[in-house]
């Protein structure tokens, strides 16, 4: 019986890991960002970042500016293409005259970050017409730590286009992938949750046991604790516990006096104690 249970579970983890790799070979055949650099020769620092994005890969983002004879919607894709424009990751669209100019292509990308904030990069895109030595055009996403979103307020912030070369259109976006990993929050989150649900448990036997006691029972005053014999004696052991522990002097010393075995030391030395008191 069990090495059959153990086959059928090794089998299933088997399965799995198949469908894992599967999958991640699959997401590699799917058209994405590409960087500079051959496969195997590209940045370490770019593909983490990547990796970093990719919830934000199923995502479109759109903006539309300007006035009456000149507006723009710009369509956005992080490591998608927009609509099926040839490779476009950004795309210009006049809304008067249908045309669309892709600003930056997804097999042109650059990234890299600051420690709130990740600037994304299309270039590639269509030549200008006259501007900027007529070189191609070039998307800059600015994607700024938010903790509120995982990705929006996508906006489009300036052209620049008066540059004899290296012009670019420059956007503004939010995401919390932006924003720096908190290790340390999620290792207090679980250690508070774990306080949090114990101090429930406490809270719920003392109130559960108080109204049992007090309604079932019919307890009155201290009786209404529940088990109240039991917390006693705990208190009692913990309370000679730390005696034993922390005390340095041997307590009652006058029973040191009396000669009297520890054993025989009681509520009674006490009692003698108070009257050793100078009242
Ligand atoms: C997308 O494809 C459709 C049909 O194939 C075509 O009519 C349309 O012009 C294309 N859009 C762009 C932006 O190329
Ligand atoms: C990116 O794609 C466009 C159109 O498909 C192509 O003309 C261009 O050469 C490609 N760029 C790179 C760096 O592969
Ligand atoms: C960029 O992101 C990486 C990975 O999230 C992080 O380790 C690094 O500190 C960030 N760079 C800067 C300058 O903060």
């Amino acid at each position: 019986m069990f090495p059959f249970y153990s086959c059928w579970r090794a089998g299933l983890l088997f399965l799995l890991l198949l469908a894992v790799a599967v999958k991640e070979a699959w997401q590699v055949e799917e058209k994405g960002c590409d960087l500079i650099g051959e496969k195997d020769k590209e940045s370490e620092k770019e593909l983490a970042l990547l990796k970093k994005l990719t919830p934000l890969f199923g995502q479109s983002f759109e903006s539309t500016v300007g006035h009456d004879s000149e507006s723009y919607t710009y369509k956005f894709r992080v490591c998608r293409e927009v609509g099926n424009n040839s490779g476009a990751g950004l795309v210009q669209v006049n809304l008067k005259t249908k045309k669309e100019t892709i600003v930056g292509r997804i097999n042109e990308t650059h990234v890299f970050n600051g420690s709130d904030w990740i600037m994304l990069t299309y270039k590639g895109g269509d030549e200008y017409d006259n501007h900027c030595g007529k070189e191609q055009r070039r998307a800059v996403v600015m994607i700024s730590c938010n903790k509120h979103t995982i990705g929006g307020n996508f906006a489009p912030v300036s052209e620049e286009r008066g540059k004899i070369q290296e012009c670019f259109y420059l956007f503004e976006m939010d995401s919390s992938l932006a924003c720096p990993p908190e290790d340390s929050h999620s290792h207090l989150s679980v250690g508070s949750i774990l306080l949090i649900t114990f101090a429930s448990l406490v809270a719920v036997y003392f109130i559960g046991g108080f109204l049992y006691q007090r309604l079932v029972v019919g307890a009155k005053g201290m009786e209404q604790f529940p088990h109240l014999a039991f917390w006693q004696d705990l208190g009692n052991l913990v309370a000679d516990g730390c005696d034993f522990v922390c005390r340095s002097k041997p307590r009652n010393v006058p029973a040191a006096y009396r000669g009297v075995g520890d054993d025989q030391l009681g509520e009674e030395s006490e009692e003698r104690d108070d009257h050793l008191l100078p009242m």
